[in-house]
């Protein structure tokens, strides 16, 4: 059967993990895979989560399975985190939940079950967006179509086009939107647009899909789900894909979250059962660890503090990271201009350099990006800057 296998490509950007480690430069920059950095390079772990870490192999008493749902504590908590306590979904229950295997394990189970309750709806996903939402949404069964979202030229949202297109969406559609930090372009919707797209929303019955797995790192954590808690404040139903890899640094414990939102408490716990029907079909039950050290921070005050401040401070990093590289890169090339980079969030920004100028900087200067030339701005540091704008100097 496997005789005349053949070796497929390396994922666009896990790929780009493997090369950079096995690079020998001393002067090698990895600005490929979303993943925090500190000064050092190193992606460290939350002293909250090393502290719910010790309270957990303390108390624990069994490693038996969780329910389907996963651990019942870290469901309720990130609906919480994601709409806030007092949020009328929250108050009315018109929510369900279960922990997922990571951002992606959620959005695969939402993917299934769109496709399982509604065989004709097509998904629309913008452009760019990440390179994984197509592939393992469209596995799931649904049609992928794509709207336009960011212009690379001018490094602005094509708001004009992008509403027109969503203007025309029915209720078969279902629209995948990032709650912040978009991923690649860094270019957030701003509170105008999520209004007008509600608006639409209610007008037309398609239904908002949003992925959220950067909340905290942009604006901050209430602020970074202003948009999607306005939308679920107005809209009777949606449906939000969470991770917790990035902001509790969870990477590789896999927790995530797909929570649905529907127009009353029954069907949130119908919408739950076809939750647990299409994760026992797809893994059974979720990983429970990072689940419930999730848990754990948002149950406990101090934790949860702990938590918020770190965050925090990642956050604000990551924004003077932006304004470090901008001041650099300003003095070395005048002819491109890189200031759209301080006006974006989060983690990611698409630098706007063709596929040959970011092949000539991983082969010429080990500087790892991915090939649309997104870069991770957590990768950039005081002590790289100058080799990377020298670098991206050179390559202009
Ligand atoms: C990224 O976009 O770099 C992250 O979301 C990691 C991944 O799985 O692609």
């Amino acid at each position: 059967m496997f005789e005349t296998i053949e070796k497929l490509p390396d994922d666009p950007i896990l790929g780009l993990l493997a090369a950079y480690r096995s690079d020998n430069n001393p002067n090698k920059i990895d600005l490929s895979v979303g993943v925090y950095k500190d000064e050092t390079g190193n992606t460290p772990i939350f002293d909250a989560v090393k502290k719910a870490e010790t309270q957990k192999l303390e108390n624990e008493i069994t490693k038996t399975y969780t329910g389907i749902e996963g651990d019942p504590v870290f469901c309720d908590a990130i609906q919480r985190l994601v709409l806030g306590d007092d949020h009328n979904v929250i108050l009315e229950k018109r929510s369900a939940a279960i922990s997922a295997p990571g951002g992606s394990g959620a959005l695969r189970v939402a993917g299934e079950v769109i496709n399982s309750v509604n065989p004709d709806a097509c998904l629309w996903v913008s452009i760019p967006s990440w390179p994984n939402h197509t592939p393992l949404l469209g596995t799931a069964g649904l049609t992928v179509k794509d709207y336009s979202y960011y212009d690379g030229e001018n490094h602005v949202i094509k708001t004009d086009e992008m509403l027109s297109q969503i203007s025309k969406l029915g209720k078969d559609d279902i629209l995948l939107l990032h709650g912040c930090c978009h991923n690649p372009s860094g270019a957030d919707l701003e509170m105008d647009h999520w209004k007008e797209i509600t608006r639409l929303a209610q007008q037309n019955g398609f239904t908002p899909f949003v992925d959220c797995a950067y909340q905290g790192l942009g604006k901050g954590l209430d602020e970074d789900a202003e948009g999607l808690r306005y939308m679920a404040s107005q809209l009777p139903e949606m449906i939000i894909a969470y991770s917790c890899s990035k902001n509790f640094g969870l990477y590789r414990d896999r927790v995530g979250s797909t929570i649905i939102i529907t127009e009353n408490a029954s069907a949130a716990e119908a919408a739950q059962t076809h939750m647990k029907s299409v994760a026992r079909r797809l893994y059974s039950v979720p990983p429970a660890h990072g689940a419930i050290i999730v848990g754990i921070i948002l149950g406990d005050e101090e934790l949860k503090t702990s938590w918020k401040n770190e965050l925090n401070e990642m956050q604000h990093r990551i924004n003077d990271l932006r304004t470090l590289f901008t001041g650099s890169v300003k003095n070395k090339v005048s002819s491109h201009d890189f200031s759209f980079i301080k006006s974006q969030y989060g983690m990611f920004s698409i630098m706007g350099l063709s596929l040959e100028q970011v092949s000539r900087l991983r082969d010429e200067f080990s500087i790892y990006m991915v090939n649309n030339s997104r870069v991770n701005i957590a990768g950039i540091s005081p002590t790289n800057v100058e080799y990377l704008t020298d670098s991206i100097a050179t390559v202009l």
